[in-house]
């Protein structure tokens, strides 16, 4: 469990995924700017079997234990470079409280003190102002724009590439450093 000081991240069980199938086939919790999927609960199984431990998907909860949204890290395949990716989803009735901020800051602290990785990168449909606004509290860089690349409800957006560079994020923020060490083990 990762701890941070309203909301935990703790890795997704198989017992979480009934709940995760029912999250990822709702459309208001994808929300508009990313790609509508129907997908079943066999399907979503056979994922999670498959995974890799570069590819790990944690419940973000509350400190009451209830479950608010799905955070992961997973890796782009690249022809010259293995680049790790973040991305995150929030039940509609717990946005805007700074929860995904918090999220975020766990994950990058997690991922730089567990992996030796030299940045952390993020996509964002361009109309995503509060996905861009996380990512902006919690230190990544805007690098520019990827051009059709995200295909949604029938058309070709473009998205935002984000990134946060080890010597930009230099500390963790929120973990402590025994729990990291927990984390890394
Ligand atoms: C993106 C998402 C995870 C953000 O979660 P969140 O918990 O609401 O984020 P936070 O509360 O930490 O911060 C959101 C910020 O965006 C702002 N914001 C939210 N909606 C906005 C909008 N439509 N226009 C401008 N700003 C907006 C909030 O005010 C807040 O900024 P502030 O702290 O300066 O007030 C959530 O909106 C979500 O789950 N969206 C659907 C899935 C998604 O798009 N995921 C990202 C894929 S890249």
């Amino acid at each position: 469990m990762l701890e941070g000081k309203r909301v935990n991240l703790r890795v997704m069980e198989k017992e979480d995924l009934p709940l995760f199938a029912e999250w990822l086939n709702k459309p208001e919790f994808i929300g508009e700017y990313n790609p509508l999927r129907q997908i079943s609960r066999t399907e979503i199984e056979k994922d999670y079997d498959k995974r890799s431990l570069e590819q790990t998907g944690f419940i973000i909860e509350k400190k009451d234990g209830s479950k608010i949204g799905y955070m992961w890290h997973f890796i782009v395949v690249h022809p010259a470079l293995k680049l790790l990716e973040i991305g995150y989803f929030l039940v509609p009735s717990e946005r805007g409280k700074g929860y995904c901020t918090e999220a975020v800051n766990i994950m990058v602290d997690y991922l730089f003190l567990s992996k030796d990785m030299i940045r952390i990168q993020a996509c964002t449909e361009l109309r995503n102002i509060a996905s861009q606004k996380v990512l902006e509290k919690v230190g990544f860089k805007k690098e520019g724009t990827i051009r059709k690349s995200i295909f949604n409800r029938g058309e070709w957006k473009d998205a935002y590439l984000y990134s946060i560079l080890r010597e930009e994020w230099k500390e963790p923020k929120i973990l402590t450093k025994p729990q990291a060490r927990a984390a890394h083990i």
